[in-house]
């Protein structure tokens, strides 16, 4: 397994990220043995994780801690010592058991022999996951640029960009230990997986050289490459400056969270529109977010020209939808393209000849990604289109489904939500405006709206509550989807 990497809109919803790859690690084995950081970064993660102890959802009743590190020559009593940050943030809120928890003592009569003790300590228990923090400078641990990949737990020397990092929790600079105890490089690499999180804009460049750059000893996070299975959990800011990284979706409790910044780009999309308006009605939102990075044609399957009162004849009347599904395509970012498929007039099974038609369209077009109507979409030229367009597909495709306000969801049916904000709403409606015949008619503006709100509180509370009182999804919208392989 690669680098994993989870973006997350705030470092809130990240550490609830954190806090559920914790509850799985301790879900599939009570005993696990975990490496824990201390600093600004895991407060989040502890509050979180403290809370679901509290609240009966959790147990840290068997785990085996151990910490990364502690500072030498303060006493295990002073406020800044990882003795008293753990007990007062983390350990202390939780069931856990005092005889599982080792830190590195601050004073040990003979250091190295300490560290020699402790290392062995780790390696006869094993370690299951790493929760780890990143300094500006790229360091884990106390490991500072230079430290050795193939370093135990060991005295390390603070540089001074950590102790001016570090002086903030201090009075005063000078009052910064200079020397800590901490766990090597070659400890971290044995857990069996290590999540690092990193927040803030002044992480953004140790993140790119630790993920993207090159693997080497000045920047000792970016060992972390080598390992088979790290994922980095990340807020906007701390990923600002990935270049060639592939944002994963996070998933929680099987579904996946897209925001407009994990969303898939470079890719050629093809979206089935069974009517000229379904586009903006079903899934305005995610085709305008993706419509930046990616090429997007809109398959327009049929004329819609029963839907239209306006224009004398049956041409005027085509020639109407048409025109407000190019003034929609516009405001979306789309190509759009009139199939005007034969099963529209002649009934209810699918077409030779419309088949034809989209077979030659996906081969010249190739699409990575195609979005239809659902499998249980009621309405019959949706269903229709569905099987036209699948009848025609090649393989190798990934099939997105939608909803539609004629036919959502089932319960269970669904595996990905795109959450949006008023920006993303707003070009959605006025999309679904510009098909002016048709919201003239019924308020699919209003009801588009109204679907995505819904499904934004109902989701919410159905899956994303659990880890907390907050729910994941921040953004007031979704829309739901289902993605397979095709
Ligand atoms: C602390 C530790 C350090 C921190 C790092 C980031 O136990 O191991 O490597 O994770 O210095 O610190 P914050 O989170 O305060 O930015």
């Amino acid at each position: 397994m690669a680098v994993q990497t989870i973006v997350a809109e705030n470092a809130d919803i990240a550490s609830r990220h954190a806090s559920d790859i914790v509850c799985r690690q301790l879900g599939k084995k009570r005993h696990s043995v975990l490496l824990l950081p201390t600093g600004s970064t895991p407060l989040k993660l502890y509050g979180i994780l403290a809370e679901m102890v509290r609240a009966g959802k959790l147990s840290f009743s068997d785990a085996v801690t151990f910490n990364l590190d502690e500072y030498l020559g303060i006493s295990e009593k002073h406020p800044e010592s990882y003795h008293s940050f753990m007990w007062k943030n983390f350990f202390g809120k939780i069931d856990i058991n005092k005889r599982n928890v080792s830190i590195p003592e601050t004073s040990p009569k003979d250091a190295k022999r300490f560290c020699r003790e402790y290392e062995q300590k780790i390696s006869r228990k094993g370690l299951d996951l790493a929760i780890l923090g990143i300094g500006v400078n790229g360091h884990i641990g106390f490991n500072e640029p230079g430290t050795k990949f193939s370093s135990r737990t060991h005295v390390a020397e603070l540089t001074k960009s950590t102790i001016k990092a570090n002086s903030r929790f201090f009075r005063s600079r000078k009052q910064v230990p200079k020397k800590a105890i901490t766990c090597g490089l070659k400890t971290i690499m044995q857990a069996n997986k290590v999540v690092l999180l990193a927040f803030g804009k002044n992480k953004a460049k140790a993140v790119r050289d630790a993920m993207e750059g090159n693997i080497s000893e000045k920047v000792p996070a970016s060992i972390l490459q080598k390992h088979g299975n790290v994922v980095f959990v990340l807020d906007r800011e701390a990923a600002s400056l990935l270049k060639k990284t592939r944002m994963k979706a996070p998933a929680i409790e099987g579904i996946r969270l897209y925001s407009k910044f994990n969303l898939p780009k470079k890719k050629r999309i093809i979206f089935f529109s069974p009517h000229p308006d379904d586009t903006p009605v079903s899934a305005g939102g995610i085709v305008s977010a993706l419509s930046k990075n990616n090429e997007i044609i809109e398959v327009v399957m049929t004329t819609g020209h029963h839907a239209i009162n306006q224009g004398k004849n049956l041409k005027q009347r085509i020639k109407a939808r048409e025109h407000e599904t190019r003034l929609a395509a516009k405001e979306l970012g789309t190509k759009p393209l009139f199939l005007k498929c034969r099963f529209y007039d002649n009934g209810k099974e699918i077409l030779e000849k419309d088949m034809r038609t989209i077979r030659k369209l996906l081969r010249n077009a190739k699409p990575d990604i195609v979005f239809v109507p659902h499998a249980r979409d009621g309405h019959p030229t949706h269903a229709l289109s569905r099987k036209t367009a699948l009848a025609s597909m090649p393989g190798h495709v990934e099939l997105w489904a939608y909803e539609s306000p004629w036919s959502l969801f089932g319960h269970g049916r669904f595996n990905a939500v795109f959450e949006f904000g008023e920006k993303t709403m707003k070009r959605k409606i006025r999309a679904i405006r510009k098909h002016k015949s048709q919201v003239e008619r019924t308020r699919f503006d209003t009801a588009a709206k109204n679907i995505a709100e819904f499904r934004r509180i109902t989701i919410a509370e159905q899956f994303f509550s659990q880890l907390g009182k907050k729910p994941l999804a921040t953004e007031p919208y979704l829309e739901l989807f289902n993605i397979s392989k095709w």
